[in-house]
């Protein structure tokens, strides 16, 4: 039995305070191969065969790479990676830590779809981008990551193509050029750190950690990756990750944790994503060359500058209603993804 199907059964008690000795112990009986939602197939590359999943005539060694490299991402792209000239990311992370079910999913950014929503215009860079450039921009943004190399960009490019028209597609979607990840009621007020740091510690701390430091899979082994991921901290997502926009982060967490077992309402979502995108992560270099249009920049942005009046502050934490663009429905949002 994993950890994930033990969950819920655990009394509430153990789900609050420091349950370090008790994911241990859990853990130590559950080696993370077990973890429910992750790496369904996560198979080392050599067992990639003639039987792969991919059919005859495609390029399969190079899918099976990107297949790995959005799976095991650390392992080849970590600053613990193999091979040391592919130590391009400063994060443990995997895609997968997000883009859950190894990118499958229809609530997590999964990637049925992805083909057809790039090229596109996006108002970060203000021009339009290919999909290899949005992958790459995830890679920066998200796990403090240099460039991807060619063959390492082709790969991921490959394998997410591949998941476009092969993974579980959703029933019906308004808008395809959208990621996969289900719109929030917008709140009244702004959110609260305070608040949210309180529902933190009882929704999610006994997995990610009472700071957001997360859990790794083995601490000797970085490159292995986290069993828990951190939400806070030098290995969590940057500064310019679209997670760190409260509306993005409510989002997430409202339609997929605590994992396996989203119960929170829109307001505890906001509040929870508030307090943690109120945590510490690493910095934008040039956060000021974002979104060179500033008119284009979406409202919940965390940082400066800005082309209208609403302070910094309304910025982070809302209430947004009022700073939505016209055209947008005010009740439920579904942000313009830049
Ligand atoms: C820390 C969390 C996180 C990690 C790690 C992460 N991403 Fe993302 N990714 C996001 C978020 C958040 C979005 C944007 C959601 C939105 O705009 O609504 C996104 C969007 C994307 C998109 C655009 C999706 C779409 O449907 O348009 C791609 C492609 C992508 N990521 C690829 C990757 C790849 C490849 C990796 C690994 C190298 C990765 N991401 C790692 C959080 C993450
Ligand atoms: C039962 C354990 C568990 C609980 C409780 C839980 N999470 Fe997670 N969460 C995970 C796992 C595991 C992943 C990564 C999924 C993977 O690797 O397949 C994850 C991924 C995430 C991510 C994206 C990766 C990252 O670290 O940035 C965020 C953000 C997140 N969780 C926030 C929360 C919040 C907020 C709560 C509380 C409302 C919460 N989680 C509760 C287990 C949990």
């Amino acid at each position: 039995m994993s950890l994930l199907n033990l969950w819920p059964a655990l009394p509430l008690g153990w789900k609050t305070g420091s349950c370090v000795g008790l994911l241990a112990m859990l853990l130590s009986a559950c080696p993370p191969a077990q973890k429910a939602q992750n790496n369904p197939n996560d198979k080392p590359l050599s067992s990639a065969s003639p039987s792969s999943e991919f059919p005859p005539g495609s390029d399969t060694p190079l899918l099976t790479y990107g297949k790995e490299l959005l799976l095991n991402t650390p392992k080849h792209l970590g600053p613990a990676a193999e091979k040391p000239e592919l130590r391009l990311a400063s994060s443990n992370l995997s895609c997968v830590s997000c883009h859950l079910n190894g990118g499958k999913s229809l609530t997590a950014m999964g990637f049925a779809g992805i083909a057809q929503r790039y090229p596109r215009y996006r108002a970060l860079e203000n021009r339009t981008i290919s999909l290899s450039e949005r992958i790459n921009s995830c890679f920066e943004r998200s796990l403090n990551g240099k460039t991807l190399p060619q063959r390492e960009s082709a790969a991921l490019t490959a394998y997410l193509i591949w998941l476009s028209d092969t993974a579980p597609q959703p029933d019906k979607r308004a808008d395809l050029q959208e990621p996969l990840l289900p719109s929030i009621q917008l709140l009244d007020r702004a959110a609260n750190p305070q608040t949210g740091a309180k529902l933190y510690q009882y929704h999610c701390a006994a997995c990610h950690g009472a700071k957001g430091q997360g859990l790794y899979k083995d601490p000797q082994a970085p490159q292995l990756g986290f069993t828990f991921p951190p939400v806070a901290g030098a290995q969590s997502y940057g500064q310019g990750s679209n997670l760190n926009r409260l509306s993005i982060a409510a989002r997430y967490i409202q339609a997929n944790m605590p994992l396996g077992r989203p119960v929170l309402s829109a307001e505890e979502a906001f509040d929870i994503a508030a307090f943690m995108n109120s945590l510490e992560r690493p910095l934008l270099a040039s956060p000021e060359q974002d979104y060179p249009d500033r008119k284009q920049k979406p409202f919940d942005v965390p940082y400066p500058p800005y082309a209208d009046a609403f302070s910094a502050e309304q910025h982070q934490l809302g209430p947004f209603k009022s700073m939505l663009p016209p055209a947008s429905s005010p009740e439920k949002v579904r942000p313009a993804s830049p």
